[in-house]
């Protein structure tokens, strides 16, 4: 089975987490437009989504899905989302396809964090995929240096040859050469570090449960 027939697998069995009646929060990137995609068979049954970027919410739109504002919802009872790295514990780097701040914030507003990713995405311990740190542009040759006494090397994210602007107005740094030993740990240390916005480590917002693309099959972990 190829990557992409293993995203559409598990964008489809995330419908079973859908509720009739309830809001669905709702993350971005290839593998949840699979989710968004199915999500449109169940769009009389539910009064819509939270969405987590604006690409999301043109792709929920298009098909029909209404996208709320996230003042109009106390709370969400699910948020489907994907990954760039899940590992055992339910602990992911998140924030290649930018969206990480608010992917975050839609997950905090969620009882339950369904993760969604071919099984590329499982590993041993966080860090071999370059981490997503979401910064004020005025912070972020300083916070290159603060990397960089971590062990790390930090760019900042390019788009046509010019720093990418998020949907948040500010820059992305991808950081390689980290060992995440203590995801929470590091989240909290680096979340506090000013100018930084997010950083794409997601321990204080794990999952609580992925569904794992295989060639077998889906496979269910819980954490
Ligand atoms: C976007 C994300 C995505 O969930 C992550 O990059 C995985 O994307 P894909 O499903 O395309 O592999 O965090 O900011």
């Amino acid at each position: 089975m190829t990557q992409d027939e293993l995203k559409t697998l598990v964008g489809q069995a995330a419908l079973l987490y859908v509720t009739p009646g309830e809001v669905v929060g709702v993350g971005t990137g290839s593998t949840v437009n699979k989710f968004i995609d199915a999500l449109a068979s169940m769009k009389a049954q539910i009064p819509g989504a939270v969405s987590s970027s604006e690409a999301s919410t043109a792709r929920l739109r298009a098909l029909g899905i209404p996208v709320l504002d996230t003042r109009e919802v106390a709370e969400l009872s699910v948020y489907i989302d994907g990954a760039d790295e899940i590992d055992s514990r339910g602990f992911m780097v998140k924030g290649g396809g930018a969206a990480l701040t608010r992917e975050k914030i839609v997950a905090a507003m969620s009882k339950k964090f369904v993760c969604i990713a071919d099984e590329s995405k499982m590993v041993s311990s966080l860090g071999a995929f370059p981490l997503p740190v979401e910064v004020i542009p005025m912070a972020a040759v300083r916070l290159i240096r603060q990397f960089q006494r971590m062990g790390g090397q930090a760019g900042v994210r390019l788009k046509d040859g010019q720093p990418l602007v998020t949907d948040n107005g500010q820059h992305i740094l991808d950081v390689t050469g980290l060992r995440i030993t203590d995801p929470l740990a590091f989240e909290s240390e680096v979340n506090q570090w000013p100018g930084v916005v997010t950083v794409g480590v997601f321990a204080h917002q794990k999952a609580d449960v992925c569904l794992l693309g295989t060639p077998n099959g889906v496979k269910t972990l819980t954490f």
